[in-house]
């Protein structure tokens, strides 16, 4: 692996080898094992031109956990603000030593522009980019529905995939990065996936996609999923046009209390409630929910430094001998 820019572009076994080195990530970051010389020497650089909050940090905390230096660009206080362009902004990077560039842009495509030149010569991530895909972010909810499956099956994690787990994506699927990098990945990993979500809310290329497509969220409930993944709306992306309003969004297509309770009612005891973050709680998510004991919310935060950290150390060092100090 080069570059990870899609899930589309990850074979199963890729995908279950950076679930496994990220379940020995896991173990990093306690009293007993504070860090890995892995990345020692080594300069990772996180390019973000849109704001971010777990992903930045959690990026930041992997290479530091490997003992990499970590240089955080953010475009706004930069010269990106004085017009200069991606390239020169690379350019830069290469110049200044960076060994990895973790990128987040709101241009789909921008870190698949950055990987295809020769402007920088070092592994690009995409740490998100418009309304394309957020391979990270579906890797460690794969991790994290994972050790859950595992869990209800009786088995273990490592080595195991999805096949036979129900997923249902819920809300803004137009605009989101996270529903498209999650549905190629869970495919892969042989998930169910369902798309539920308003019909103005889904973009015209899912009809071809591998998923069902459900606009009733109780309906999609009622049929028994083993997760269930709320989307964030995503209101700086769209116009009011795509948007019903607000209190009938949250009526119709919001996971509030009483679609809680109905979990119960449907004998669901074991259903998962995932969100990416940052919520709009009381609009696609009350609280309720998001703070329940079905939510796994948290741990999707805590699992992004695990499997960030095996990303990092996939394409940093290949398959070197890891050691703990
Ligand atoms: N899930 C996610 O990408 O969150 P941030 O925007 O805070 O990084």
């Amino acid at each position: 692996m080069k570059h990870l820019l899609s899930t589309l572009d990850l074979s199963r076994d890729d995908a279950i080898r950076i679930l496994d080195i990220a379940e020995e990530m896991a173990a990093v970051g306690t009293r007993e094992v504070k860090k890995l010389p892995a990345l020692r020497g080594r300069t990772v650089v996180n390019l973000f031109f849109e704001d971010s909050t777990r992903t930045r940090i959690s990026f930041e905390a992997a290479a530091k956990r490997l003992s990499a230096d970590v240089i955080n660009f953010a475009a706004k206080g930069s010269s990106v603000s004085k017009g200069e362009s991606l390239k020169d902004t690379a350019q830069t990077l290469q110049a200044i030593g960076a060994d990895a560039v973790v990128i987040r842009h709101w241009a789909s495509g921008a870190p698949a522009r950055l990987a295809a030149t020769d402007w920088i010569d070092a592994p690009v991530v995409n740490a998100g980019d418009g309304t394309h895909e957020h391979p990270t972010q579906a890797l460690l909810d794969a991790f994290t529905l994972r050790r859950h499956w595992a869990k209800a099956n009786g088995t273990g994690s490592l080595g195991t995939d999805l096949a036979g787990m129900k997923i249902a994506i819920v809300g803004d699927i137009l605009h989101s990065r996270v529903a498209r990098s999650n549905l190629w990945l869970l495919r892969t990993l042989g998930a169910e996936v369902t798309m539920v979500a308003p019909p103005t809310l889904l973009p015209v290329a899912a009809d071809s996609w591998p998923c069902t497509i459900n606009y009733d969220l109780d309906d999609a409930l009622a049929a028994g999923p083993d997760a269930v993944m709320m989307l964030r709306v995503q209101a700086e992306r769209m116009n009011a046009a795509f948007f019903p309003n607000a209190r009938e969004y949250s009526r119709r297509w919001g996971f509030d209390d009483a679609r809680l309770d109905a979990l119960d009612a449907h004998g669901l005891a074991n259903t998962l409630i995932l969100h990416p973050g940052p919520m709009n709680r009381g609009l696609e998510i009350s609280s309720g929910a998001a703070d329940s004991a079905r939510s796994a919310i948290l741990d999707q935060v805590s699992n992004g430094v695990a499997v960030r950290m095996a990303v990092l150390y996939l394409l940093l060092s290949g398959d070197q001998q890891r050691t703990a100090n």
